[in-house]
């Protein structure tokens, strides 16, 4: 078989809209290499979009994978709900900062999370607004497509958003934006346009990966933890990228010294399976009612987390 036999297929078949960056067709991977069907190997640095942590085909991963075959695919947890599924919650409260005051639910991916993790951002607080930064991303469904601080290619033409979602300036030193001129583009917005009164939640990227890697300067997340604390604002860590040792700690926001009250992750969960999951205090975690979170697939059978 050739990558360009299989593209002039892919072009007849698949939508347009699934953009692609190469044309090499993967036949197998292992560990950072991957050889495509013509047999040509390629050191992977993409990682599945920064997902395969560990690697292609981790042993322990595979393992858990096969382990888990050989006994059942799927109940659906709300139905007929299984151990691993409560094991891993203990586990991510445990490593996420707040320990033992924290809970976690699981879904399938970040968008999906990211929606989840607003809902829950709503019901604690009762509050509509959101408070986002400009080239952030956090995803391609509609909240985390207006979440998203980036028109082309995620918004352009995709008629209305979110209403209620407010972009602020990312602080970054190649753009000549400070911490100071993202705090105050924030508190003219305060002023101007919305009452913090009304504001459910904020929430930022540690590390913005499709914007750039940029790294969230360490005076932007304490203003932000202040002004949370001081309006009742639910501070949100979107370590779905982040996560899982992708910037040295196990959580980008290990390396800071306020937290978040709720943390969203995914990809290097579970290492290339679709695993996504929030955690954070128990009084926000807790506060929908029974049904208002949920789906079908949320909490893959045997969740195969890296690190385990
Ligand atoms: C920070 C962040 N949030 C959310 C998402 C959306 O995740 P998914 O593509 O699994 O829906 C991504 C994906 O790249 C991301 O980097």
């Amino acid at each position: 078989m050739l990558n360009a036999d299989i593209s002039k297929r892919r072009d007849d078949a698949i939508s347009r809209g699934v953009g692609m960056l190469t044309q090499i067709y993967v036949d197998r991977a292992e560990n950072s290499e991957v050889w495509d069907v013509e047999g040509t190997r390629y050191i992977d640095f993409a990682a599945g979009i920064a997902v395969v942590n560990t690697g292609h085909r981790h042993k322990k991963v595979v393992a858990a994978v096969e382990a888990q075959l050989k006994k059942f695919t799927h109940t659906c947890h709300q139905i007929l709900p299984y151990e691993n599924y409560i094991g891993l919650a203990e586990r991510l409260n445990a490593a996420v900062s707040g320990g033992t005051e924290n809970k976690t639910f699981f879904v399938t991916t970040g968008a999906e999370v990211v929606e989840n993790v607003i809902k829950i951002a709503r019901i604690a607080t009762g509050r509509p607004a959101v408070i986002a930064f400009g080239g952030g991303f956090h995803g391609r469904t509609f909240m985390g497509m207006s979440l998203t601080g980036k028109v082309a290619p995620y918004k352009q033409g995709f008629g209305a958003m979110m209403p209620d979602v407010y972009h602020v300036p990312f602080p970054i030193d190649l753009h000549d934006v400070t911490t100071e001129d993202a705090m105050a583009a924030l508190n003219k917005s305060f002023k101007a346009d919305l009452d913090p009164g009304r504001v459910a939640a904020t929430i930022f990227e540690p590390v913005q990966g499709e914007g750039g890697f940029y790294a969230a300067p360490a005076e932007l997340m304490r203003e932000i933890r202040a002004l949370c604390d001081t309006h009742g604002i639910v501070m949100i860590a979107d370590e779905v990228q982040t996560g899982f040792a992708r910037t040295g700690n196990l959580f980008a926001m290990d390396a800071y010294d306020v937290s978040a009250d709720l943390t969203t992750m995914a990809k290097g969960l579970a290492g290339g399976f679709p695993l996504a999951a929030v955690t954070g205090k128990v009084e926000l975690m807790d506060a929908a009612h029974p049904g208002g979170l949920g789906g079908t697939y949320g909490g893959l059978r045997r969740p195969m987390l890296f690190w385990t």
